[in-house]
């Protein structure tokens, strides 16, 4: 090793940056003693706009069985980067209007390194129940800052009923079989108007999912195994370019630029898609659908094969300063129980953390894709785990941006966010 390559690697080390899974112990949580859960009573529940409608109703459940300490819904917008923003703001002032916070995956870090969660008991928690990359999002420095409540694979939603009609009798697993599909159902007569994939291409989270999917999945990486920026690469260009190229031939519809999760949804149940990348969620709202019965879900494709998710899903945390403490705690085990999320997923389609709720018969007859999804979230990427998340996926959803937008080439773009990736780990 050089001088140059120790320097840096102690910075990182320092800034918390390199992976949070690098094996460290608990000791430095950066927690002073452990915090103590006391006080009950009323306490609130914050996370983004709940699109699938059980949540409220899983909260009236609570408060029937707890009069005294009624947790109050807050939704916050939909993009988890405006989420972000205000936790994040409501951790600075210290208030105590927000107590449990449904953080996203890729947060952990960073609210846990500023003091803004507390650190868990882990006892309380059946983590060994739940599936190990899962835990892993909700660890830094060893120690325990959140519970998982569910989690996220991405998969390739596409119509069966088109695929079937035009003579293509599986899903595709590469690009290239996705796009030929696609030319073959664009000469059906229902197809017509159609656009052939789409998935999240605004400026926020979503992008930088979508940027590090396609990156993973022609076998680039964001960053290296010790969370060491590593994407000017050839690997990495084949995957941006695999976006950039089909926004300029129009396999992504121009408008998609502005996609987040929900408009990729209506846009496929509304029939304007044969094929979306998006989350679990989306299964049960499409079965209610005008797509109902005609549509299923694969493994997301990828440049040679099948590609790799991102992965996604969200934790249950306890504001810092927040009252009620005890009640939180119970609430949390309340919401990330078992059963609990087994509700949600039978609801709501969500990704469960429990590892033996993919394997249960009668939840697999109610979604046949349940082990597809086991796998994806197995084998999926995590995003980086570092605490200035913020600067990293301003400068990844940036660059991609400009690229998908003709603004830099896919190249430029690719060594103008190494640079900044660099610039962002070294603060
Ligand atoms: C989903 C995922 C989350 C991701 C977000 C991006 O909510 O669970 O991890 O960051 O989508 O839009």
């Amino acid at each position: 090793m050089t001088t140059r390559t120790t320097t840096r690697a102690t910075a990182l080390a320092a800034t918390g940056l390199l992976l949070a899974a690098c094996g460290s112990s608990g000791s430095g949580s950066g927690q002073a003693g452990a915090p103590s859960f006391e006080g009950r009573g009323p306490i609130t529940y914050v996370a983004g706009k709940d699109t699938t409608g059980t949540v409220q109703p899983m909260l009236d459940r609570w408060n029937k069985a707890h009069p005294k300490e009624k947790v109050t819904f807050i939704q916050l917008p939909t993009d988890a980067d405006a989420q972000r923003q205000q936790m994040i703001q409501n951790a600075e002032t210290k208030s105590d209007a927000y107590t449990v916070l449904s953080l996203d995956v890729v947060w952990t870090s960073e609210f846990a390194a500023h003091q803004w969660i507390d650190k868990l008991p882990e006892k309380r928690f059946p983590m060994s129940k739940m599936l190990k990359p899962v835990v892993e999002t909700s660890r830094y420095r060893g120690g325990l800052y959140a519970v998982p409540s569910s989690s996220d694979g991405g998969m390739l939603y596409y119509r069966t009923d088109l695929l079937k009609k035009a003579g293509v009798a599986q899903p595709p697993t590469t690009w290239g079989e996705m796009t030929g599909a696609c030319a073959k159902v664009k000469r059906l007569p229902e197809a017509k108007g159609m656009s052939c994939y789409a998935g999240q291409f605004q400026k926020y989270e979503g992008l930088t999912v979508n940027f590090a999917e396609a990156v993973h999945s022609a076998g680039g990486r964001v960053t290296d195994a010790n969370g060491r920026p590593d994407v000017d690469t050839p690997e990495a260009k084949k995957g941006l370019d695999f976006l950039v190229d089909s926004f300029e031939d129009r396999t992504i519809p121009k408008e998609a630029i502005t996609y987040q999760e929900e408009d990729g949804r209506q846009a496929f149940q509304s029939g304007k898609l044969l094929f979306l990348r998006n989350w679990p969620y989306m299964y049960s709202l499409a079965e209610k659908s005008g797509v109902k019965g005609k549509f299923g879900v694969a493994p997301l494709p990828g440049l040679n094969g099948p590609g790799s998710s991102s992965l996604g899903g969200h934790n249950m945390a306890v504001s810092s300063s927040a009252r009620n403490k005890a009640t939180a705690l119970d609430f949390i085990e309340f919401m990330t129980s078992e059963e609990n999320t087994a509700t949600f997923l039978r609801d709501a389609s969500l990704a469960p953390p429990y590892a033996a709720l993919y394997d249960d018969k009668a939840l697999i007859e109610q979604y046949p894709y349940l082990p597809v999804l086991k796998e994806s979230v197995l084998r999926a990427v995590p995003r980086p785990r570092v605490v200035p998340y913020g600067d990293v996926t301003s400068a990844v959803q940036q660059e991609t941006y400009a690229a998908l937008t003709g603004e830099k080439s896919s190249a430029q773009a690719l060594r103008d966010l190494q640079k900044a990736l660099r610039k962002a780990v070294a603060r």
